[in-house]
């Protein structure tokens, strides 16, 4: 994802030697192949098992070996054990992290451990599995997103599940304060805590390759999720589609049908009872922007399909809907970004409230999943590579120019 909160600065140069890395699971927050190409091909990378094909090909042609990680199975280093915990997707809602797993890493000759159940929420069969591996070790858990999923209280023999909201790391520390009675610390990206047996050895805010953007340098926050009001431009740069394009995006409506039948928000359209002539009309719309004009197209169950309708006041016509540029969601399809880009500020959405689906988390975003589409997310990481080797080769020819020029210069 292009942004990520809160910004921070990166100096790979200072990265101390690697003995692996873990890909939690493949979304592009977490798989970056930018990222990876600047890994020595010679650190193992581990992947959740769970991934498409798309990711474990592509990192094998990027010449990585890659290892991969089972719910369950430990992967063992050194001292150091990685044990990976499976989310239950019929207890808790995950959106499309599929591939997603909690991970509990731990030090078996020094002490400590660090679980994080990074975008999956813990749940009670993960917490008895940790609890069991944790032994009696000291341990560190860290919270998904900005919900605090858990709190541990350092005093009770289990994990203690509790729920609060923050926006920051201080807030958390704060809101963990109250229901941990002080076992909470605020940590943001670059900090580190050095374990020595059971106790804390030392902490450090920020490291010589990573820390984090002081609070006034920072940039204004990308808005998340839509804009209810206003203008926006398209992800991809493109305003106007040309017309063997839109034929490309009417085919990706027609896939889109075939995967909305029996969904949540099918099951909830056909679940509303509307009065004669009443608007909004019990429908789902999606209105694509285009400098030629928008288009709408409206979901039609009984032919599994979209249907081509006025633009014009779609949101007082319609129950639910989603407006982004057309560009945007051919790109999406051609998997040139993941649709998690639409939701920073290059789209709307409407509904009437909770009970009717979240058009991003329950259609878009599972809709365009690598493991959907492996095929095409492959060709699109193939892409995305070659890219970044094209500019990294330019990057040397320019240095090597530039090297010439000064030789020449005496
Ligand atoms: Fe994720």
């Amino acid at each position: 994802m292009p942004a990520v909160w809160p910004p921070r600065e990166f100096r790979f140069s200072e990265l101390p030697a690697l003995d692996a890395v873990v890909v939690s699971h493949e979304h592009e927050d977490h798989f970056n192949i930018p990222s990876l190409h600047m890994l020595d091909r010679g650190i193992p990378i581990l992947m959740s098992s769970r991934a498409s094909f798309a990711a474990q090909a592509m990192l094998s042609e990027m010449g990585f070996r890659s290892v991969a990680l089972a719910p369950g199975e430990v992967f063992s280093f050194g001292d150091l054990q990685i044990v990976p915990f499976s989310p239950d997707h019929l207890v808790s809602f995950n959106a499309d992290e599929w591939d997603g797993m909690a991970l509990l890493a731990r030090d078996r000759a020094n002490g400590g451990a660090f679980f994080t159940p990074v975008d999956v929420f813990p749940t009670k069969d993960m917490v008895a599995r940790l609890v069991k591996a944790l032994g009696d070790s000291a341990h560190f858990l860290t919270h998904m997103s900005e919900k605090l999923s858990w709190v541990d209280t350092g005093a009770a023999e289990s994990l203690l599940t509790k729920k609060a909201e923050a926006e920051s790391s201080q807030d958390e520390a704060q809101a963990l304060d109250r229901l941990a009675m002080g076992a909470a610390l605020a940590i943001e990206p670059g900090a580190s805590v050095i374990l020595s047996g059971d106790q804390i050895a030392s902490l450090k805010f920020s490291t010589e390759f990573l820390w984090t953007v002081p609070e006034r340098s920072r940039p204004e926050r990308p808005l998340w999720r839509h804009h209810p009001d206003g203008e926006y431009g398209p992800a991809s740069g493109v305003a106007r589609l040309a017309e063997p394009e839109w034929r490309e995006v009417e085919a990706c409506l027609r896939e889109l049908a075939q995967f909305l039948y029996g969904s949540l928000l099918y099951k909830r359209l056909y679940s509303l009872t509307v009065d004669t002539g009443a608007l909004p009309q019990p429908k789902f719309v999606i209105v694509l922007r285009d400098q030629a004009g928008a288009r709408g197209f409206e979901y039609d169950p009984g032919s599994c399909g979209f249907k081509p309708v006025p633009a014009a006041e779609a949101q007082r016509r319609y129950v639910c809907g989603v407006e982004c540029w057309a560009s945007d969601l051919a790109a999406a399809r051609r998997g040139v970004f993941e649709p998690r880009i639409l939701s920073l500020g290059h789209s709307r959405f409407w509904r009437p409230d909770k009970s009717m689906p979240d058009p991003f988390l329950h259609i878009l975003w599972p809709f365009f999943h690598p493991q959907r589409w492996p095929q095409e997310c492959l060709h699109a990481y193939r892409t995305q590579y070659a890219g970044v080797c094209q500019a990294e080769s330019g990057i040397l020819h320019g240095q090597a120019q530039a090297r010439t020029a000064e030789v020449a210069a005496g």
